[in-house]
């Protein structure tokens, strides 16, 4: 399927769920208001790949990466209930140990590179189609 389209009415704030697109991993986070102000407040110049937040979520509340790790392509944890997120409350890639923040970029770890946010596009309020 060239492209995914989710329903997420069903995730609560503070969750995340994982979706298949193309063969990916693709993980939806609800995020927490809590969340979306770490994402914010970080500086880029304290990041291996300066991006804003702003230029990685349409809606600040959701978050959507492609759940493959940027070094050698592991699926990182962090987005089923109770996982650790790592250091930076995002996700944490145990291959290798690479950790996320709460807008899938790099942080610490050998990965090079932020987690990659596909195309997507808000159909309603409740549904997202990935690709
Ligand atoms: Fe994720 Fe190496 S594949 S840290």
């Amino acid at each position: 399927l060239a492209s995914v389209e989710v329903n997420i009415s069903n995730i609560p704030v503070g969750q995340a769920v994982k979706v298949m697109w193309r063969g990916k991993p693709v993980f939806i986070r609800h995020r927490t208001e809590r969340e979306i102000n770490e994402a914010q407040e970080v500086a880029l110049n304290e990041l291996v790949d300066p991006q804003s937040d702003d230029a990685r979520v349409e809606k600040k509340e959701w978050l959507i990466v492609v759940g493959v790790c940027t070094h050698l392509g592991c699926i990182p944890m962090g987005t089923a209930t109770g996982e650790t997120r790592g250091d930076f409350d995002g996700w944490y890639c145990p291959c290798h140990g690479s950790h996320y923040d709460t807008s899938g970029r790099i942080r610490k770890g050998p990965a090079p590179a932020n987690l990659v946010v596909p195309e997507y596009e808000f159909l309603t309020d409740t549904s997202v189609k990935i690709g």
